[in-house]
């Protein structure tokens, strides 16, 4: 069975200027990303891995290639087109969680629907809420947890828009061993549960084995792909 193709990108490019130096982080990648599966991206430090994550997550623009999200061509797209298909479609989860220090569990997670202008469904915060284990947190602020529910907070918040991909760069990098299992588990339920698409970096090599797919970058370019045999 094919699924939908939710982000494809041709021979993308992303080349940062060091100096005279012409830094070619990302060189040529072929990328696919379907409806419901799990694809991890793994690589040495310097590959290129956050470069990539930035351009499907529509964070950053390709020096050249060609990527859509979701049916859309977004390679071109000034800034604030970008954001708008990135508020839509996406949740982007980061490393460092981000979240509001002022504002309670609940209230960043509902923070999207805001920035969306939609009017924030009490009930369907609690179901988010229930859904990454901090329903009894809803009313902590960031300060008060610790940083295994901070990243459970950042998840629930990038879920709160119903995206058709989650997106993560070292989801579990500050978190110890047994956290990052259970947090990396929150993200494989919202694919089986929720159908999104899964696209995440790790250095952990035991979760990497987890994703349906991983793909290896070197330089810039993929170097390998592991596909997980069927159970
Ligand atoms: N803003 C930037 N300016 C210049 N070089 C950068 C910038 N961001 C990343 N790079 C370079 O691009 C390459 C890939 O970096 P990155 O995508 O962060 O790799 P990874 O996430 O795999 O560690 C590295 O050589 C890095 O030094
Ligand atoms: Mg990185």
């Amino acid at each position: 069975m094919t699924q939908e193709i939710l982000i494809s990108g041709r021979n993308l490019q992303r080349h940062y200027r060091r100096g005279s130096e012409i830094v070619r982080a990302l060189d040529g990648v072929d990328i696919e990303v379907r409806r419901g599966e799990s694809l991890c991206v793994v690589g040495q430090s310097g590959s290129g891995k956050t470069t990539l994550i930035n351009l499907l997550s529509a964070l950053d623009a390709p020096t050249a290639g060609e990527l859509s999200i979701c049916g859309r061509r977004v390679d071109g797209l000034p800034e604030a087109a970008l954001t708008a298909v990135r508020r839509g479609l996406l949740g982007y989860v980061f490393q460092q969680f981000h979240l509001i220090p002022t504002l309670t569990v609940a209230e960043n997670v509902a923070l999207p629907l805001l920035l969306l202008g939609k009017k924030p469904d009490p009930a369907e915060i609690n179901r988010v809420l229930e859904s990454i284990g901090l329903a009894e947190r809803a009313r902590h602020l960031p300060r008060e947890l610790s940083g295994g529910q901070m990243q459970r907070t950042a998840i629930g918040r990038a879920l709160i828009v119903r995206p058709r991909v989650l997106i993560a760069d070292e989801p579990t990098g500050n978190l110890d061993r047994a956290t990052g299992e259970a947090i990396f588990g929150l993200f494989l339920q919202a694919v089986q549960r929720d159908g999104v698409a899964l696209v995440l970096t790790t250095h952990n090599s035991s979760l990497a084995e987890r994703c349906d797919r991983a793909v290896t970058l070197q330089d810039g370019r993929i170097s390998g792909e592991r596909r997980r045999a069927a159970a």
